[in-house]
């Protein structure tokens, strides 16, 4: 079967964990997805490329659970997101999917410790629990000196780190990742995927990265270019 280690590889053997058919969304008169259907495999950090405005959020959002789609349907392993009823969905994505947006997405008033545990502490873990595995994760991605700071205390970067060790502590089958560098230069941009790409890649974590970044995407193990809410290349 040619080389195991190839993406191409672990690819054949994986099945699809999340699956958008026929999406179809708009706001008002604008079409923000016309027809997408792609799968996410188990474990694949799948790229979703286009430039702004061709519907990339709003594709996330759907595949995501948080906005409903005006058609289609969005399938996480064998359940149909859109027949959950609203609180089955939330709390399906508590469960399964982490989140990494551009910025702003840390409580201002906690503390880099507490935004990481505060996922595991909503799912019902005791503190002691919630506080070592948040801490263990700091340290994972190096900014375990920011623990007892504030977001407005951290730079950019150690910012992005503390988010990535939120989206990962409640061990998710998918995070959703918004242009998870779009506010880092390029250094730190590189250190963060590096750190969100090997975290998952260990941990059999999928991911769906929107980046309008050739080089954000260039981690990915597989990329789709959106245009005007259609698919318009790539390995749907
Ligand atoms: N909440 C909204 N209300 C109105 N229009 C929206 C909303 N969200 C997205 N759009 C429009 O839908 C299109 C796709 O937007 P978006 O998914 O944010 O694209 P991208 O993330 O690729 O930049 C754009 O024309 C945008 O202006
Ligand atoms: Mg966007």
């Amino acid at each position: 079967m040619g080389d195991p280690s190839a993406p191409l590889g672990r690819r054949s053997r994986a099945a699809p964990i999340l699956e958008a058919r026929g999406l179809r969304k708009s706001f008002g008169p604008t079409v923000a997805l016309a027809e997408v259907s792609l799968s996410l495999l188990e474990g694949e950090i799948l790229g979703i490329l286009g430039p702004s405005g061709s519907g990339k959020s709003t594709l996330l959002l759907c595949l995501a659970g948080i906005l409903p789609p005006d058609g289609g349907d969005v399938w996480f392993r064998d359940r149909s997101l859109c027949s959950l009823s609203d609180a089955a969905r939330s709390s399906l994505r508590r469960r399964e999917f982490g989140f990494v947006f551009q910025l702003g997405q840390l409580l201002p008033e906690l503390t880099g410790e507490e935004n990481v545990a505060l996922p595991l502490l909503l799912g019902g873990a005791g503190r002691r629990k919630a506080r070592s595995s948040a801490r263990a994760l700091l340290e994972e991605l190096g900014v375990l000196d920011v623990a007892d700071k504030r977001p407005g205390e951290m730079s950019a970067g150690q910012g992005q780190r503390v988010a990535v060790a939120r989206a990962l502590v409640g061990q998710p089958a998918v995070i959703f990742a918004d242009e998870p560098t779009g506010a880092l230069d390029s250094r730190n941009a590189r250190q963060v995927m590096d750190l969100l790409v090997g975290a998952a890649h260990a941990r059999g974590t999928a991911i769906l990265l929107v980046t309008h970044d050739g080089d954000v995407a260039s981690r990915a193990d597989r990329r789709i270019l959106l245009r005007d809410g259609r698919i318009a290349g790539g390995e749907a």
